[in-house]
């Protein structure tokens, strides 16, 4: 978990790497659909060119097919899942049909306006279609309302990392890693 901008891509990918287990990315499996086109893209690219969370049904119909994917049976890393309160209830469902847990929940805590001109800097080096200030400046308010709160939940089950999101890529991943125990 994090604000837009956190890292929480850069550091999801070096751990699921570091694990051998998939990185299921909501953010990235959006994109690939609205890149090939496909209905669930044509779906999703109005909420996400506004910087607004597509719709309960659709992401968490979209998550609970990937998790039903036999990669994810020796675990797996999930990264801007869950964002909302029924994103959190449904992940539970989720979980429990898998006979699954959560061993930890990581939210990597930073400054806004740092994390602002990370995506700014993004969008000037031809980033996304969702990296114009205002735009970025939605979606942070988005995270604030809606997803920041949701770490209470995490925190209260015991399972919430807070990790400190600035400094260098590699800091921050040592940090993440030594939050896992690894
Ligand atoms: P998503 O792709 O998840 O975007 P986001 O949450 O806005 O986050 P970002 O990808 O912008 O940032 P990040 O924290 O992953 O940081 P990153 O590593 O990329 O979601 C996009 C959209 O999809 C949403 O707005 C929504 O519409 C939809 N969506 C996704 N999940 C959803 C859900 N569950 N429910 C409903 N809708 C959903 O890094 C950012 C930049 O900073 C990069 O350029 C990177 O190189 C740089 N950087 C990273 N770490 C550092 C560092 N330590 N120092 C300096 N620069 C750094």
């Amino acid at each position: 978990m994090g604000p837009p901008g956190a890292g929480k891509g850069t550091q999801a990918l070096l751990v699921s790497e570091r694990l051998g287990i998939p990185h299921i990315s909501t953010g990235d499996i959006f994109r690939a659909n609205v890149k090939g086109g496909t209905p669930l893209g044509q779906e999703a690219q109005k909420y996400m060119d506004a910087g607004e969370y597509v719709p309960d049904s659709v992401t968490n119909a979209m998550v609970r097919d990937r998790l039903d994917q036999p990669d994810t049976a020796p675990g797996f890393l999930l990264d801007g899942y869950p964002r909302t309160v029924a994103q959190v209830d449904e992940l539970a469902a989720m979980l429990a049909k898998h006979d699954a847990v959560l061993d930890h929940v990581i939210e990597l805590t930073v400054d806004l306006e740092e994390v602002v001109d990370r995506l700014v800097k993004r969008a000037g080096a031809g980033g996304r279609t969702d990296d114009s200030e205002e735009v970025i400046r939605h979606r942070q308010q988005l995270y604030a309302d809606q997803t920041a709160p949701l770490t209470a939940v995490y925190q209260e089950q015991g399972l919430l990392r807070r990790v400190d999101g600035l400094g260098a890529v590699d800091e921050v991943a040592a940090r993440v890693l030594a939050a896992l125990g690894i």
